[in-house]
């Protein structure tokens, strides 16, 4: 059996999860997929009920699944918390303790959805791209941080962004590997021209290149101007790899281009354990979004996306993966859409409609493809 924790957490989270249950079900029930979940809490919901938002009882749960998919976690509930146990500590929490340290954005845009984004359709027709952020190290956790007060009276608050080379490498690996079953295309980005920690990531990236990757085409680009690029001609890209707080920003910008963030999954990958399984947690990349939660509006594709990721990066079920996709590639065909992605001619449905939809969906696809080999 394939052990996966689920986490719905805050906001909407619990009512796209449930849709992503649902079609985890499915794959049980039609490909014997053997896929077994159990839910725990995390963020604000875990802070409510345990006082902490990552209880240490779920990130060992965490630790030995083999998989572990997340809603959303925050709101303005939790605004008042100490900030260290604040709903995203708990999200840093469990990419730090479970290293983490390669998250896969992907930016695609479906073609039914492509007037969608802010940018003109000849501009993003086809865009896949994927960005590879370091999700264990840099700003994000770097030491001396804080606040502290000066003799003067003034405050001062500290973060140090820090990167050693085997950080660097192996995010990097991850990559490369990534590009050689893609475009084989990566950019590199970093403030090398500011920054000493971004001249060391230029060089080590360069080195592992020249040592292990030259047949990938490699560049380098500052991340302001990777920021330009990005709304300039951002099918230039195939892989961007890069720190942890210029891949949260990148990959924010990267997902406007498809037209919804609600579209998005993404996954956070760590090493290879000594069991021989891979520390793996996906999840949307939106957020918890209070303003629509528990109306039913919310749209839970991202979500079912990252189920789709999973089937692909920790459970090598690609058969699986391309299915799911190709559900949700019809649906979005067919015209059916929620409150975010609604369109002109286009049926609105609500989450949980989305989520029969695309079971009713798999099922027609699983019999003209079961009907093709008869
Ligand atoms: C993300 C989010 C998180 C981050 C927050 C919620 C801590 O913005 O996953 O991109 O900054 O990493
Ligand atoms: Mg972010």
């Amino acid at each position: 059996m394939k052990q996966i924790v689920l986490l719905p957490g805050d906001g909407l989270g619990p009512e796209v999860m449930a849709e992503a249950v649902k079609t985890i079900g499915w794959f049980n029930k039609n490909f014997s997929a053997g896929l077994e979940t159990s839910t725990g809490d995390i963020g604000g919901c875990s802070i409510d009920k345990h006082g902490v938002p990552l209880s240490d009882a779920i990130l060992k749960k965490c630790r030995e699944a083999d998989a572990i998919l997340l809603a959303a976690v925050g709101g303005p509930k939790w605004d008042k918390v100490d900030y260290a146990i604040r709903p995203e500590a708990g999200l840093l929490k469990l990419r730090k303790e479970l290293e983490l340290y390669a998250n896969l954005r992907p930016a695609k845009v479906f073609d039914a959805l492509v007037d969608a984004s802010s940018l003109k359709a000849h501009i993003v027709k086809g865009l896949d791209i994927l960005i590879v952020r370091e999700l264990t190290g840099g700003v994000y956790f770097g030491e001396p941080r804080g606040i502290e007060k000066l003799p003067n009276g003034e405050r001062r608050g500290v973060n140090t962004q820090v990167y050693t080379t085997h950080e660097i490498h192996r995010v990097a690996r991850v990559a490369f590997e990534l590009a050689r079953k893609r475009k084989n295309k990566v950019t590199s980005c970093e403030k090398a021209n500011v920054m000493e920690s971004g001249k060391l990531w230029r060089e080590e990236v360069t080195a592992l290149h020249q040592a292990e990757y030259k047949d990938v085409e490699l560049s380098h680009m500052y991340a302001d101007n990777c920021a330009m690029q990005l709304l300039r001609n951002p099918s230039q890209f195939d892989v961007i790899v890069t720190d942890n707080l210029f891949g949260d920003i990148l990959s924010d910008e990267a997902s406007m281009l498809t037209g919804s963030l609600g579209m998005l999954p993404s996954a956070s990958l760590g090493g290879i354990r000594p069991d021989g399984k891979r520390a793996a947690l996906y999840e949307p990349i939106h957020g918890s979004a209070p303003d629509i939660a528990g109306k039913n509006i919310a749209n839970p594709l991202a979500t079912i996306l990252s189920v789709a990721m999973m089937f692909r990066y920790s459970f090598d079920m690609m058969k699986e993966a391309d299915l799911l996709e190709q559900a949700i590639e019809n649906i979005l065909n067919k015209g059916l859409r929620t409150t975010d992605i609604m369109a002109e001619g286009c049926k609105k449905l609500s989450t949980s409609e989305m989520g029969a939809a695309l079971l009713g969906e798999l099922d027609a696809l699983k019999s003209t493809k079961v009907a093709a080999r008869a």
